[in-house]
């Protein structure tokens, strides 16, 4: 699970399609590659929290510890 830096209140793009080069974050290369859209998500809290890198989270792009099953 990739650990990523959240600024409350700011709001993200996570990559739902594999193509970005910012992984996990979108870099809108799904634009010209296909295979899906971002998911917009607005960070509740500051701080380090554990991202999707996975895909199997129930809860993206939060983890949810399901790459443990
Ligand atoms: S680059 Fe993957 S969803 Fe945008």
């Amino acid at each position: 699970m990739p650990k990523v830096t959240l600024e409350k209140g700011k709001t993200y793009k996570y990559c739902t399609c594999g193509h970005s080069a910012q992984m996990p974050f979108c870099d809108n290369a799904h634009v010209t590659k296909g295979g899906g859209k971002p998911i917009v998500f607005t960070a509740e809290k500051d701080g380090e929290i554990g991202i999707c890198g996975c895909g199997k989270s129930k809860n993206k792009p939060y983890c949810d510890g399901s790459h443990n099953s």
